[in-house]
This record gives C-alpha cells, sequence and structure tokens, in this order.
C-alpha cells in the first residue's frame, strides 16, 4: 500500500509555523501566565497548593462541566492511569475502538486483552451494537473514543456499560469543545482523558487533562502520587504536569472557543461544501444530538461504486497539489504486530491473549475481518488536518477538490 501521503506536512496550504503563532493566537495571555510562574515560588504543582495548574484544573472542569480534573503529561499517562483504577488487568479484557490504537495500547499497558468493537459506516465512531456483541464475562472497561472532534454515542455507551457494570473511560483526545446533547464530553463515563499534544486543538506542546463526576475516584487518584508517605492505592507512574504547561494551557483553554469556533470549524464547514454536490465523495454524518469541535476533516472515497478509479483520483490530487491525506492509518489497531503477534512483553511473547490467567473459552485472536467496517474504512478515509490549515488555505483547499471533482467527471 502506497504510503507516501502519510504524515505529509510539508505543504503550501498547510502551514504548521504559521499555525502556532497565528491559529493559535499564541501570545501575551500566555506570557502573562509564564511570567507568574517565574515569579512565584515553585516551577511543580506537586508543591504549591496555590497553582497555575489548579487554576487550569479547576477552569477545565468549568469548561467540561464536569466535578474534577486532574493535569497529565499526556493523553497517554492518563489513558493508562484510567485503565490502572478500572481494576482490569491480567486475565480482563477492555474494549477499545480500532480505528486509533491509544485505547489498545493502555489495556496492554496493564496486561489486560484489548477486545476491538467495530465502527458506524456513517459515524466512524464506536458501534453500540458491536460493543455489546463484544462483552463477554471478562470484560472489565470500555475505551471509547470521540474520534475527531465528533462524540460516539455516549448516553447509549454509557448505559450498556451501566448495565454491565463496566468502567467506562473516554478517549477526549480530539474532544474539547465537543458536545452530546449539549453535554461536554468527558464526564459520561467514570474518566474522559483529553491530549493537549501539539496536533490538538488546545496544544501545550503536550500534556493532558483526566476529568470525573467521581470525587471519591479523583481523590484516590491525586492522592497516589502525593508524597503522603502512604502507599499508592493502584498501579500507576509519576505523569504530572508542570507549572509551565499549565499556564500555557490556561491561557489557551481562555481562547479555546474562539479557537475553534472561529478557525477549526469554518474550515470544516468549508471542506464540506466542497464535496456537499459529489455522489463519490461522502462526508460524515453528524448526528443531531453531536455538536463537532473541529480537528480533522474527514470523508470517504465511494468512487469504486460509481466505476471511478481511486488511483486516478489520487494521481490528479498529485497534480494540483491540494495536500489531502488518503488511507487514515490504512489499517485498524489488532494489525499492528504489538496487538497481533503478541510483541509487548518480550520475555512473555504470549501476553495477555494466551496468559495463564486469561480464562476465556473463546480463543480471542486478533484477525482481518474482526471489525469489517473499520477495515474497509480505512482505506477510504480521506482526510486533513485542520490544525494547520488557515481560512484562506482552506477556501483554496476547497477550489483544488471542487477542480478534482470536476476533472474525474468530466
Ligand atoms: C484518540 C487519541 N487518543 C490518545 C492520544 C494520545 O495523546 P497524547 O499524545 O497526548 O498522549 C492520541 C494522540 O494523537 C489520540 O489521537
Amino acid at each position: 500500500m502506497d504510503k507516501s501521503n502519510l504524515g505529509k506536512r510539508k505543504h503550501h496550504l498547510i502551514d504548521t509555523e504559521f499555525a502556532a503563532r497565528q491559529l493559535r493566537k499564541l501570545g501575551k495571555e500566555e506570557m502573562n501566565y509564564l511570567q507568574e510562574v517565574m515569579n512565584g515560588e515553585t516551577l511543580s504543582n506537586y508543591i504549591a497548593e496555590e497553582s497555575l495548574t489548579r487554576r487550569f484544573e479547576d477552569a477545565f472542569a468549568r469548561k467540561t462541566g464536569t466535578k474534577k480534573a486532574m493535569a497529565k503529561s499526556s493523553c497517554m499517562t492518563g489513558l493508562a492511569e484510567a485503565v490502572s483504577v478500572s481494576g482490569a488487568g491480567p486475565g480482563y479484557e477492555i474494549i477499545c475502538d480500532p480505528i486509533v490504537h491509544f485505547g489498545g495500547l493502555a489495556a496492554l499497558f496493564f496486561n489486560a486483552v484489548p477486545r476491538f468493537a467495530d465502527i458506524k459506516r456513517d459515524t466512524y465512531n464506536m458501534d453500540p451494537d458491536s460493543l455489546l456483541a463484544n462483552i463477554t464475562p471478562l470484560t472489565k472497561a470500555v475505551i471509547v473514543t470521540h474520534l475527531w472532534g465528533q462524540s460516539a454515542e455516549i448516553d447509549t455507551i454509557r448505559d450498556i456499560c451501566k448495565e454491565h457494570n463496566l468502567f467506562l473511560i473516554e478517549d477526549c483526545a480530539h474532544g474539547i469543545g465537543t458536545t452530546w446533547n449539549g453535554t461536554h464530553v468527558g464526564g459520561f463515563g467514570d474518566l474522559g482523558v483529553f491530549s493537549f499534544q501539539e496536533f490538538k486543538q488546545l496544544s501545550t506542546g503536550d500534556g493532558g487533562m483526566t476529568v470525573t463526576n467521581n470525587e471519591e475516584l479523583f481523590d484516590n487518584m491525586r492522592g497516589a502520587w502525593w508524597f503522603s508517605g502512604e502507599s499508592p492505592k493502584f498501579m500507576y507512574l509519576n505523569y504530572r504536569m508542570n507549572e509551565m504547561t499549565a499556564a500555557v494551557g490556561l491561557a489557551q483553554l481562555e481562547k479555546v472557543d474562539e479557537i475553534i469556533e472561529g478557525t477549526y470549524n469554518q474550515t470544516l464547514r468549508i471542506l464540506n461544501e466542497a464535496i456537499q454536490d459529489c455522489e463519490w465523495l461522502v462526508t460524515r454524518t453528524v448526528p443531531k444530538e453531536a455538536h463537532m469541535s473541529g480537528y480533522w476533516w474527514s470523508c470517504t472515497w465511494n468512487g469504486d461504486k460509481h466505476g471511478l478509479s481511486y488511483e486516478k483520483f489520487k494521481q490528479i490530487e498529485q497534480e494540483l497539489e491540494i495536500g489531502l491525506r488518503f488511507g487514515f492509518n490504512f489499517y485498524p489497531a489488532q494489525e499492528f504486530p504489538i496487538f497481533r503477534e503478541s510483541t509487548a512483553y518480550k520475555t512473555h511473547p504470549d501476553c495477555p491473549v494466551r496468559c495463564p490467567l486469561y480464562t476465556s473459552k473463546s480463543n480471542y485472536r486478533y484477525t482481518w475481518g474482526m471489525t469489517p467496517v473499520t477495515e474497509d474504512l480505512m482505506q477510504r478515509f480521506i482526510t486533513v488536518n485542520l490544525i494547520f490549515l488557515s481560512i484562506p488555505a482552506a477556501q483554496e483547499m476547497a477550489d483544488l477538490i471542487r477542480e478534482a471533482i470536476r476533472r474525474m467527471e468530466q
């Protein structure tokens, strides 16, 4: 498969430097908070009672309508911590999406077996029916991704988890500003985890935030790494955020609505409009309950169903230098060797699917065909990372997409 387009970043319409300075509006607000840190007593949120990190956490909890927020070094470390407190570990299963591998990796980190539920063809988010079909007596938790700023059917998924007594973790890496029925994602489940890595709507370079409405759970987690002389309550390492990162995060949080609505949702709309009359490029369905937060623009190639050649479309895209990315990741997570070939634990290559503690009778194995919709869609996706796209660049890109469609249809 041709991966030459994957991760393509040097493009005349996609300008990473411009995005960091202009689209994210990095400026005096960030500098003012950073100055406060420099003038203060500590660089670590660990020591200070009053800190930029506490302020960032409180503001983030208010933004997401949750009771508590805890700043992390990344989303991935927050997901791993969430798995740890879920009680899942060797011998248990965690149901994840296959479209990204982060949930599966967090499960593997604690030697739990990731089971992959399929996604829906129109929304690209976890299919609640497939989630139900994957629940077994060994299932302990679910990690659901709100992919590319669009909420999964989170109320249905929450109800399924409640009924089956499963710990629900929301992967909100792309979810700031994303709501379902007017409620911000993150607080539907037991824990929600956000990412502030460079390619996200709110960036601190690296960083993350865990939110919850369960105050007892929060207190346990917060206490786990306070230097109190007590034993940690669960398996976890030290993945805190520092004060400088929180300073940038707090300033960015105050601007994030303007950044999302003023730029990313505009560029999303501009690109959607470019294909609205095209029968063979299909826009992503946004359910009426979902308010999307622009992050990645995506559509599905259906040209083969209209007698059109994908190779020809790719060639036209190259000629026009549009900057589209074909085939997101190409493979579902279960195709990655770390899952399929159980390479996570080198000295125990069978962990965790053939672990003696894993008593499943189902002989669960990662095989092609287990998530047919994801497998098909991943090769059909055409995407653009909106984080690096200005409005004029999106307009230019939209014109080029229209031209490519015209050339395909002439
Ligand atoms: C869905 C999803 N979850 C988790 C992560 C990991 O985020 P981080 O880089 O903050 O660890 C990413 C990163 O892109 C992601 O896309």
